[in-house]
């Protein structure tokens, strides 16, 4: 009997396996690649950015304004995210000279071929000793913008969910007391501009340091019966965890604020058993299929722009579970199916 329901489980995950290699394809519209690069072994960004070319992508994040990767990104057609370095935050925020001379480097010479849909000013520095910079920051890159004539593009900043202090169930969603003040700060400034703010969403580290209260299922996007939190059901810890974050967003006035999710991920290796290659292709398809087609419980007609991390491992991050958050080796060979390419 034992062996018996042994062996039909291997035969479903075998299955399920198989059926996730099938469902690996073009990546839809809203699904963009970190392309993150602290690796001494990463390729050319020339090579990197016709990887993403030839893999149909739609969206990229970069961390800084390299000038080999925006001169790569000329002509690519992908939309992009470029940061700001956060150790430039006081000077971009307390001199619009400073702001402007930002925009007229790093972004007027690209501007004819590169699309910068958004700018973002500081990752995860909330909280932190740059957090009060960011507002005045993202005004200062705005209005450089404006002056040379770019008003399409977004500017905003990318926060962790430790802005977070009560995540369950997410209509108890809250900023935490040391971050709500700044919070509300750059949301005020984000609802004049029509901007989205962004999050940085892991799933992964919620189930793996509890796994026993969080079942796999749900965190996988495979679960069928709900967790109920008032009219709303949800089927994933993702849709609870970003929630609850729009419910936060609502207790400081503003619930209008749209969310992109500017990471999101599983690694392949460093924390067995919730670590693997299975786990993290099965998170990320059953995730682009997710977010392809639906909003959260609470804001379902909103699809969100959502980042994965990352595109290659790196070797310079610290060792174990964060040099393995790659689609890619460094050889740009894939690590599983996830794009047809
Ligand atoms: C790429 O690197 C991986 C990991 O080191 C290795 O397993 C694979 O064989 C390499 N592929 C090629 C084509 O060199």
């Amino acid at each position: 009997m034992m062996e018996h329901s042994f062996i039909f489980v291997s035969i479903i995950t075998t299955q399920l396996l198989l059926f996730a290699d099938i469902l690996a394809q073009p990546l839809p519209p809203n699904i963009g690649i970190n392309y993150g690069r602290l690796g001494n072994n990463l390729p050319a960004p020339r090579d990197v950015i016709n990887l993403y070319n030839r893999c149909g992508v739609g969206s990229i994040r970069i961390y800084d304004p390299n000038p080999e990767v925006l001169e790569a990104l000329r002509d690519s057609n992908l939309r992009v995210s470029v940061g700001t370095r956060n150790e430039d935050l006081p000077s971009l925020a307390s001199s619009q000279a400073a702001a402007d001379a930002w925009v007229n480097t790093n972004v007027a010479p690209y501007r004819n071929n590169v699309k910068f849909n958004w700018i973002t000013t500081g990752n995860e520095v909330i909280p932190g000793p740059y957090a009060t910079n960011v507002a005045p920051a993202m005004i200062n890159i705005q209005n450089a913008l404006r002056s040379i004539g770019l008003t399409g593009t977004k500017v905003t900043t990318v926060t962790s969910f430790g802005v977070i202090a009560n995540s369950f169930p997410p209509s108890a969603g809250t900023f935490t007391s040391e971050t709500t003040e700044v919070m509300t700060n750059v949301a005020s400034v984000l609802k004049q501009t029509g901007a989205p703010i962004m999050l940085n969403v892991y799933p992964y580290f919620a189930y793996a340091s509890n796994p026993a209260k969080i079942s796999l299922k749900y965190v996988h996007f495979n679960e069928i019966t709900p967790v109920v939190d008032g009219q709303f059901q949800y089927f994933n810890l993702f849709d609870s965890m970003v929630d609850a974050y729009n419910v936060a967003l609502e207790k400081i006035g503003a619930g209008s604020v749209p969310i992109v999710v500017s990471e999101t991920g599983w690694p392949t290796a460093g924390d067995s058993p919730f670590t693997s290659i299975d786990n993290a292709q099965v998170y990320n398809i059953n995730l682009a299929n997710h977010v392809k087609r639906n909003g959260t419980p609470r804001k379902p007609n909103q699809i969100m722009d959502t980042f994965i991390f990352a595109l290659f491992n790196e070797n310079k991050k610290p060792e174990g579970i964060e040099q393995n958050w790659g689609l890619y080796y460094p050889n740009m060979s894939r690590i599983y199916g996830y794009l047809d390419c």
